[in-house]
């Protein structure tokens, strides 16, 4: 029977709006424990991008950001991919240790009305926040634009966080013409050599395709957050006023403790966990905020780069609090890798679109490693501008910054490199041979070819 209509008034009049839109499932077609079977589609369409814009974008299954991958360790995870776009595309999953040919980079591309099976196992211990994104040769910026993302969340069977509510908040910003179309200029345009020189952002800025949605929380709760900057070149600065925030993991997943900070940052294609404590009082409300971070080069500096910008509304309900539950304060061990054992050293040294001074040739090889090597690679950064460095396919320890020894091991595939300043990390290269990408993940500038080539054999 229903509640009387007073009573359910009542009810909603008290409760903070939960409007934050969680990207649905991917449905796994698949019957067999451990497998992981699903069907994604890069197609054309039009779409309610921002509120009251209408927009001929790009969709995978016909949203944006696409649904959400989530699979276990050790799943194997098979994905029809099928490009009904008019162009060609790939699947990128970003930040997985799978086999060069199922990685999704340029040297696989989907032709217009094509399809592909890709077919790869989750390796233990990679828990954690990962993205698709498609990643064609020179358009991987325009079609990321359109509409095409997507968040991937590899769970651990035995995570060592208690069960608490869970978000997962997908970052981006975008701009639109007056017609509603995606604003994406001419390369030479006055606003095309600005986006190359920055990084094309956005007036407008997303969680999950939303403007400021709201998270209820009750007082005393904790929940845990997972977030993915899929935005093409915006580093964010995140905080929560007056709330202490409980980092936990970074792009492959949990660190080995929590590391309790005031703001957060996270650099395009990086991906952060953290845990907020619901210390406020009841009925009150605050925001999730992005505060000014200077990364620019200031000749092309935005006007309002100092402002900071909302992103989502953070409202306690009139519940008395509650106390949240235990964090553990050891979550797992992560191995050290050991630069007495790197065998090769290498330096990136990172300029205004290129690499090495060299930009992307496709039938190039730019560096060679020994399968089963330990490698570090300095990469310095020349210029008065960030760059974030992105390494396909494993995932590396930051050794130091600037000569300053990194404080706690996590595993990262994309680390930034702010202006002039020089980062070391290590990696080994186990297994999986072939030809893999690493690149400045700013995406202009990875498509006018600040990327280069590394064979692993
Ligand atoms: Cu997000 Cu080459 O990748
Ligand atoms: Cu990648
Ligand atoms: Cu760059």
């Amino acid at each position: 029977m229903a509640p009387p209509a007073v009573a359910g008034l009542a009810l909603s009049a008290l409760l903070p709006a939960d409007t934050l839109t969680a990207p649905p499932l991917l449905q796994n077609e698949s019957t067999q424990p451990g497998t992981v079977e699903v069907t994604l589609t890069a197609a054309p369409a039009i779409i309610e991008m921002a509120p009251g814009i209408v927009t001929d974008g790009y969709a995978y299954n016909g949203m944006i950001p696409g649904p959400l991958l989530e699979v276990s360790e050790g799943d194997r995870v098979i994905v029809h991919l099928k490009n009904e776009l008019d162009e060609e595309t790939t699947v990128h999953w970003h930040g997985f240790h799978i086999p060069a040919q199922a990685d999704g980079s340029p040297f696989n591309p989907i032709p217009a009305g094509g399809s592909v099976d890709f077919e790869f196992e989750i390796p233990e211990g990679t828990a954690g926040t990962y993205w698709y994104h498609p990643h064609p040769d020179m358009v991987t910026g325009h079609q990321v634009a359109k509409g095409l993302y997507g968040g991937i969340i590899v769970r651990d069977p035995d995570d060592p966080l208690p069960a608490m509510t869970e978000k997962l908040l997908i970052l981006s910003d975008n701009r639109f013409l007056e017609d509603g179309s995606v604003d994406l200029p001419e390369r030479r345009s006055m606003q095309g050599r600005i986006d190359f020189e920055n990084g094309r952002e956005g007036d407008i800025m997303f969680v999950n395709g939303q403007v400021m949605p709201t998270i209820p929380i009750r007082p005393g709760e904790v929940q845990r957050w997972r977030v993915v900057n899929a935005s093409a070149a915006r580093v964010y600065r995140l905080a929560i006023p007056e709330h202490e925030l409980v980092h936990v993991g970074s792009d492959g997943g949990l660190f080995e403790k929590p590391v309790v900070t005031d703001e957060l940052l996270i650099a395009n294609s990086e991906r952060l966990e953290f845990l907020v404590r619901g210390t406020a009082e009841p009925g009150t409300k605050t925001v999730l905020r992005d505060l000014p971070y200077d990364r620019y080069i200031p000749q092309t500096r935005p006007k309002n780069w100092d402002q900071p910008q909302d992103l989502l509304a953070l409202e306690y309900t009139d519940d008395p609090p509650i106390s949240g539950p235990e964090i553990p304060a050891t979550l797992r061990w992560i191995e050290p890798l050991d630069p007495d054992e790197a065998t090769v050293e290498r330096v990136f040294v990172l300029t205004q679109g290129f690499i090495n001074g060299k930009t992307m040739d496709m039938a190039r090889v730019d560096e060679t490693a020994e399968l089963g090597a330990t490698e570090i690679w300095t990469v310095e950064n020349l210029v008065g501008m960030d760059h974030p460095f992105h390494l396909h396919g494993f995932s590396f320890q930051v050794l130091d910054r600037n000569g300053v020894p990194e404080p706690y091991r996590s595993w990262k595939d994309s680390v930034n490199v702010p202006k002039h300043e020089t980062v070391r990390l290590i990696v080994r290269f186990e297994d999986f041979p072939g030809l893999w990408m690493y690149h400045c993940h700013i995406l202009d500038h990875e498509d006018e070819g600040m990327m280069g080539v590394l064979e692993v054999r």
